[in-house]
């Protein structure tokens, strides 16, 4: 459940007046609201009654600072994928000695930072990965504590760029090599056998894939534990969200009229489906939700700069664009835009929906119906709290757009809008150019 309202005509963040947000911090802003983060946190962790569960937010989806530092109030450890989204960690004053490092491509460096932070275990991606932090952990005379990422070959069915548990994709080891390679591990005198893990997909709306990935690891799982004495699964993350009609599903009144099936999936329906098998393994659960924590929770505040007709066809031409949220050009994503003040007397407008930026791809709906907006009124996306700001660039010399984090009625900056200053400063002119 989310905390996006109309409260009157104004859209609101929890008590905020998103209106006067924008006005305050200019535009385009990210905008999250901890109730909801806390919400899907909440809801998440408790789904399995009775396992021994631990919730590794993604840092990838958003590793916001705040947003670290909310979840780790609340209890959550994390998954990174770099050595810098580790030292978010650190920097958000959290520990890591729960926490999970995931990637096909770990450099010696972020393996030694990992190891020397203490963190929780590896989550290793291939047999050469193996035998370098074997090599990292034995310059240190530690051993290093591992989980392989196995490949279930099952097919997520979503997005082909998010598809992560295909044979043919690049991550974890086949499930027919997964033994070996266990042996393989168990020789190495650094490293420290300590789990399994898999993850197969992100925005994935039926449980019907993790719980195939499930089965099929599930016999590997109960044999490592008898073998190498396996202390945990980590299954991954990837539950989806809502995109279309996002505000409606706050109260869940959308969804709940969907077919058995159709229904996106809830963080309830996927523990209660997991819950049987994982329970028979008798292990712990790590959880590695991202996008789950987060879309729901956060918007992309945006302002009109102008509506142009054109020939059978108008383009509303909005300040933010696709470096500041490149989901719709990127997976051709949708996200509901509304505005931020609703009024039910003017007419509705078909438009396509637009960035400045100097591509077509730069669009973030076609032919969408909104409310009538002129300039200077501002409208949000919904649903852009995960892979929003994390994949913003600079492109067009724009800069990196701000954040910000509401609580009850309070809200603050938490990044501050890029200057051209900042923008430029690594760069500077050779001397053979002057
Ligand atoms: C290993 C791993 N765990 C967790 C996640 C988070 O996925 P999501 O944001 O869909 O929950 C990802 C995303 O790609 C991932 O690669």
């Amino acid at each position: 459940m989310h905390h996006f309202r109309y409260a009157g005509q104004n859209l609101h963040c929890e008590s905020v007046d998103l209106a006067e947000v924008a006005r305050l911090y200019g535009t385009p802003t990210y905008v999250y609201s901890a109730a909801t983060i806390e919400d899907n946190y909440t809801r998440l962790s408790g789904s399995m009654k009775g396992l021994d569960v631990r919730v590794c937010y993604s840092l990838k989806a958003n590793s916001n600072l705040a947003v670290v530092r909310h979840l780790a109030n609340l209890g959550s450890a994390f998954d990174f994928v770099s050595g810098g989204e580790m030292r978010r960690v650190l920097a958000a004053g959290a520990g890591v000695r729960d926490s999970v490092f995931a990637g096909v491509g770990k450099t010696d460096v972020e393996i030694r930072l990992a190891l020397e932070a203490g963190i929780f275990s590896f989550h290793v991606e291939s047999e050469p990965e193996l035998g370098r932090i074997n090599h990292v952990a034995g310059k240190l005379g530690v051993r290093a504590p591992i989980a392989i990422r196995v490949n279930p070959d099952v097919d997520a069915n979503t997005h082909a760029k998010i598809t992560t548990g295909k044979s043919g994709n690049k991550f974890g080891i086949p499930l027919k090599q997964a033994a070996a390679a266990y042996e393989a591990a168990a020789k190495y005198p650094h490293v420290e056998i300590k789990g399994i893990q898999t993850h197969i997909g992100s925005q994935i709306t039926e449980v019907s894939p993790f719980v195939e990935a499930l089965d099929k690891l599930a016999p590997l799982a109960a044999d490592l534990k008898v073998r190498h004495g396996i202390s945990y699964i980590s299954i991954g993350g990837g539950i989806g969200v809502v995109y279309r009609e996002a505000l409606a599903s706050g109260p869940f009144t959308w969804w709940e009229t969907q077919p058995e099936g159709k229904r996106p999936l809830t963080a309830e329906a996927y523990g209660a489906a997991l819950a049987p098998a994982l329970r028979q393994l008798g292990l712990k659960v790590l959880l590695e939700p991202g996008r789950s924590m987060m879309a729901n929770a956060g918007v992309l505040l945006s302002r009109v700069e102008y509506l142009k007709r054109g020939q059978g066809k108008n383009f509303l031409i909005v300040d933010a664009a696709m470096n500041d949220l490149v989901r719709p050009a990127m997976y051709d994503a949708f996200h509901e835009i509304v505005p931020l003040r609703r009024d039910t007397t003017r007419r509705a407008l078909v438009a396509d929906i637009v960035g400045p930026i100097c591509e077509s791809a730069d669009c973030f709906a076609k032919d969408r119906q909104i409310q009538e907006l002129g300039e200077g009124e501002y409208l949000a996306f919904m649903s852009a709290g995960a892979y929003g700001h994390v994949m913003a660039s600079r492109y067009n010399t724009r800069p990196i757009p701000a954040e910000v984090l509401v609580k009850g009625s309070a809200f603050e900056q938490v990044t501050a809008r890029e200057t051209f200053e900042q923008m430029v400063a690594n760069e500077k002119i050779p001397a053979f150019l002057k």
